[in-house]
């Protein structure tokens, strides 16, 4: 019997960048988390919907931005083909979430997000939201809500830059630094200054060890619609998010 249920955490794959990573990564990592025997909800935040595309996921007929915002999720979302894994789709009226959030304003340390996933809590054990490429409001709220804000860099002097505006805005928002986890995402070492950021990044306390190689395999997830280690055979880009949740795991003390 088990007494003590742990409670949920939320994390975000969250960068202003785009195209850095962060649908890959919130894909696999829903999918090692799962396959680990967690409860496991995708909570697909950006319009663009790749993250549904990639479970061959669509949105319900009535489901859009104004049923998410009145506290209706649960009744949206979807199962997938893997056990321990559901999914909330993105709608196309996502892209307007901003506007919408703009109204009921961000206190310190409360977002309407917040209130929103509580009642999830019942059924997840963890929440992974996959965040779209921006920075604003609902950046904004999903920085306060989240408990852990996991970011894909690309070993590059501008995803650093970004690194260093989200961290600005950490502090304008008063988070606690210590819940933003970032990890080097497709990263070709044969790249020289891929090598020098990463050595030079290598101890900072923000990044985690573990990082993602650009892989074929990976790239080709927009072909296959599965997450990487759901296919036969051993794969490689799949061990690689596995070591980056065990690590992710590790440092959220769940
Ligand atoms: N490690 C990787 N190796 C090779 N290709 C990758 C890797 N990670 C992502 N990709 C590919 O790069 C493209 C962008 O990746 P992805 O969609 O995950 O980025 P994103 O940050 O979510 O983008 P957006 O900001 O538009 O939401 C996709 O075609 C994806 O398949
Ligand atoms: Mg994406």
């Amino acid at each position: 019997m088990q007494l003590y249920h742990k409670p949920m955490i939320i994390c975000a794959v969250y960068s202003s960048k785009g195209g850095v990573g962060k649908t890959a990564a919130a894909v696999n990592l829903a999918y090692v988390a799962a396959h680990g025997g967690q409860k496991v909800l995708l909570c697909d935040m950006d319009s663009q919907g790749s993250a549904s595309y990639y479970y061959r996921i669509k949105p319900k007929k009535r489901f859009n931005r104004a049923r998410l915002l009145a506290g209706e999720a649960e009744s949206y979302i979807r199962g997938t083909d893997y056990p321990g894994l559901d999914l909330l789709p993105a709608h196309f009226s996502f892209r307007k979430l901003d506007v919408a959030l703009n109204d009921r304003g961000i206190k310190t340390g409360g977002s309407a997000l917040v209130e929103l996933f509580a009642p999830l809590a019942r059924e997840y054990d963890v929440l992974l939201l996959d965040c779209p490429p921006n920075l604003t409001v609902l950046s904004e709220h999903i920085i306060v809500a989240a408990d852990f804000i996991i970011v894909p860099v690309v070993p590059t002097t501008l995803s650093i830059l970004a690194l260093d505006q989200l961290l600005k805005l950490m502090r304008k928002l008063g988070c606690r630094r210590d819940k933003l986890l970032a990890f080097f995402s497709m990263v070709e070492k044969r790249k020289s200054m891929h090598a020098d950021i990463m050595r030079k990044y290598s101890d900072h306390p923000i990044f985690l060890s573990s990082a993602i190689l650009y892989l074929a395999e990976i790239e080709k997830m927009g072909i296959t619609r599965r997450p990487v280690g759901a296919g036969t055979g051993r794969s490689l880009a799949a061990s690689y998010y596995q070591a980056l949740w065990q690590e992710i795991e590790l440092r959220s003390g769940s």
